[in-house]
């Protein structure tokens, strides 16, 4: 029996992939490239932009016609798309040889409804409201055994008003840290190199646990996790500006194994628009937290995102946002440009910008943003950067890759044979989404 996973969206849902993936090899799956080989196949969908959903059902019709050629297929989706209000009827309706729908709170149900859908030969569907417990020690196959994604918060609790991952993660809930800690000592005794923590707001991580009030708990996290024997690397995601406090700078700063890289989403660079979004900070907030993270942790990368043609959102908000973008000079940048989520606020707000103009403005924007990160890696020219390698590059024959701690993608001449090493490397040339260079130690 084969299976196939296919992810959609972000690195939380890369990471609960993995966890479907390891409850398919308990039940006995093997895992194969080529869905058209597969017994069962699961999208775990993303529900973050309507074109996300649009792809979703794209590679459902796809399935349609391999189903056609071989009914016993079994078809599941999951993840935040089924979980947005009406959208796990709406796969029903949209694609009715989909075999199973089941939710976010249900991932630790999925063994349970799979054979239902066996057992029983029908169609099920489970998406519950309530996150429930959170459950520990679900298997695991991690994508790449030298660095994983470990979960610190699951939910959401901050509401911007155009995001609908409250809605479908529901309420923030920090893992215990003994608990992380222990899956990161796991992870490292099984040849991990380099964790990632991932949260939504990753810097309210421990205020709805008792013994981590007072707003250290993300701070004494890096520090304990910083502690493990064995591990080389931390990076965390996402940042939210208002919370990123000094104690979580300090943090940064001291921990030797916390990487000089900082994804911090500022999505405009108007105060207007950013009070709109309801993001809880201003742009002048913004700009002293870049300048005490860039004082506190020299050389640091920065990243961010950005929505454009957020209702309201006039031209001189646009330039705002320009302006920002030139002053703080992101090392890269995500770029969205708004899209409507059914039951947010901002779906309600008046004065909705047009298409066109939404598709005017990212496209200035992505132009401004290409330069700076090209202007931004042209000054790793020349230096000699640590790299952790992994392996042949899958789409450059006779390279092999790897990741400086600022996270920015290394080239250079080699293959499979120091995977998993920390190597110097010198630095010879940059484009925009890669450095080219030779190893030196
Ligand atoms: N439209 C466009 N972009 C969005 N994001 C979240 N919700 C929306 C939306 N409705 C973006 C934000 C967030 C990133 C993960 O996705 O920039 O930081
Ligand atoms: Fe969405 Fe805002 Fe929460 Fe990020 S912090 S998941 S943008 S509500």
């Amino acid at each position: 029996m084969r299976y196939h996973v296919m992810t959609f969206g972000c690195q939380m849902n890369e990471h609960d992939s993995e966890r479907l993936a390891g409850m398919l090899e308990d039940l006995g799956y093997q895992p194969v490239d080529d869905p058209a080989q597969a017994d069962v196949v699961v999208l775990n969908t993303c529900t973050v932009r309507e074109t996300a959903e649009t792809r979703v059902y794209g590679r459902l019709g796809e399935l349609k016609r391999l189903k056609s050629e071989r009914p016993g297929m079994i078809i599941g989706v999951c993840g935040c798309m089924p979980q947005r209000e009406g959208a796990a009827g709406e796969v029903r309706r949209r694609a009715p040889h989909v075999d199973l729908v089941f939710g976010t709170h249900n991932l630790d149900a999925f063994p349970a409804l799979l054979r239902e859908v066996v057992e029983e030969r029908r169609p099920v569907v489970a998406v519950s409201d309530e996150e429930g417990d959170i459950v520990e020690g679900l298997p695991r196959r991690p994508g790449d055994d030298l660095k994983a994604w470990v979960t610190i918060t699951h939910g959401c609790d901050n509401f911007c008003s155009y995001c609908i991952v409250p809605y479908v993660r529901g309420r923030e809930r920090s893992r215990r840290p003994e608990a992380i800690v222990g899956e990161v000592e796991r992870l490292v005794a099984a040849g991990c190199r380099e964790v990632t923590l991932l949260g939504q707001n990753v810097n309210s991580y421990g205020q709805d646990l008792v013994e981590a009030r007072g707003g250290a708990g993300f701070a004494r996290l890096l520090r304990m996790i910083d502690g493990v024997d064995g591990l080389w690397r931390v990076r965390y995601m996402t940042s939210h500006p208002r919370d990123f406090g000094p104690e979580v700078i300090q943090a940064v700063a001291d921990c030797g194994k916390v990487c000089e890289h900082v994804h911090l989403p500022v999505q405009s660079g108007s105060d207007a628009i950013l009070d709109l979004m309801n993001r809880g900070y201003t742009t002048a907030r913004y700009r002293e937290v870049v300048a005490a993270i860039r004082q506190a942790v020299p050389g640091v990368a920065l990243t961010t995102d950005i929505i454009v043609g957020f209702p309201g959102e006039t031209e001189d908000d646009f330039r705002q946002t320009l302006d920002l973008v030139r002053e703080v000079r992101f090392d890269a940048a995500f770029t969205f440009v708004y899209s409507p989520r059914s039951g947010t606020p901002a779906a309600g707000f008046p004065d909705q910008v047009p298409q066109e103009v939404k598709k005017e403005r990212i496209a200035r924007l992505i132009e401004l943003q290409n330069g700076i990160t090209r202007e931004e890696n042209q000054k790793d020219v020349g230096r000699e950067v640590e790299v952790l390698v992994e392996g042949a590059s899958p789409k450059n024959p006779g390279k092999a890759e790897g990741r400086t701690r600022t996270n920015k993608l290394v080239l250079f001449p080699g293959g499979q044979e120091n995977r998993g090493e920390l190597v110097t490397v010198s630095v010879q040339r940059a484009g925009t989404w890669v450095l080219h260079g030779e190893v030196v130690r």
